[in-house]
């Protein structure tokens, strides 16, 4: 069961998702079990409002935000509305997790933002690159190796600092299908990996990785 917040959680998440909820799905469970002791989701925000993400956190009794692009005029307005939600929740860092829309990360959250990505970033990240997509292009170059990144999101569509990255040796005959499925069980690793360090080590190393990657904090 997902455990209700107390004192001893410092760390309040928002996760954003779009689709089948995946990484949302293992977060809870590694929460529900402690691995993630010091991490509570605050909130989630889903671009879609029929998704498996969405029934995934409702079943966990967690508050879902449904935000869609096509409710607002604007992309700004958009992006202001989920502001306001991770900012009504009181959160500390957000987890995007299969967003597939743009927000514009505002000031008060630069360094705070961590996304994943099916594949070794830089390469293969950028608009329009998602799913299946990703996997056919890495294919397609004839690549030995993919995997996946978590990094600290920024502005651009799969941009900004590595935190890690998780490889895997692609196999010969290997299918779009199959590096899909291979990928998506070391994000399952990645991202609570990361979490339990950001637990260990506090959201400054954030900042420290972005100093030793970038030369210097971002404004
Ligand atoms: C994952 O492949 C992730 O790398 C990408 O979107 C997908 C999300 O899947 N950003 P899910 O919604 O967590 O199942």
């Amino acid at each position: 069961m997902y455990p209700a917040f107390d004192d001893n959680c410092p760390l309040r998440i928002a996760v954003l998702i779009s689709g089948a909820g995946t990484n949302l799905a293992n977060l809870i469970e590694r929460i529900a079990d402690r691995r993630l002791h010091a991490i509570r989701i605050a909130a989630v925000v889903s671009s879609r409002g029929q998704v498996r993400g969405v029934s995934i956190a409702q079943a966990a009794g967690l508050p879902v935000h449904i935000i869609r692009r096509r409710d607002f005029a604007e992309d700004s307005m958009f992006s202001d509305a989920i502001t306001e939600v991770i900012a009504t929740a009181a959160v500390d860092l957000v987890i995007m997790a299969g967003f597939l829309c743009f927000w514009r990360i505002p000031p008060r959250f630069h360094n705070r933002v961590l996304n994943i990505h099916p594949s070794l970033l830089p390469k293969y990240g950028g608009k329009g690159m998602f799913g299946r997509a990703v996997h056919e292009a890495v294919l397609a170059a004839g690549e030995r190796e993919s995997g996946c990144t978590v990094h600290i999101a920024d502005n651009e569509y799969d941009h900004g600092p590595v935190v890690d990255q998780r490889r895997l040796t692609i196999h010969p005959g290997e299918t779009a299908d199959s590096l899909a499925r291979r990928v998506a069980e070391l994000e399952r690793e990645l991202y609570p990996e990361v979490l339990a360090r950001i637990q260990e080590r506090g959201l400054a190393w954030l900042d420290e990785i972005v100093r030793e990657r970038c030369g210097a904090p971002r404004a």
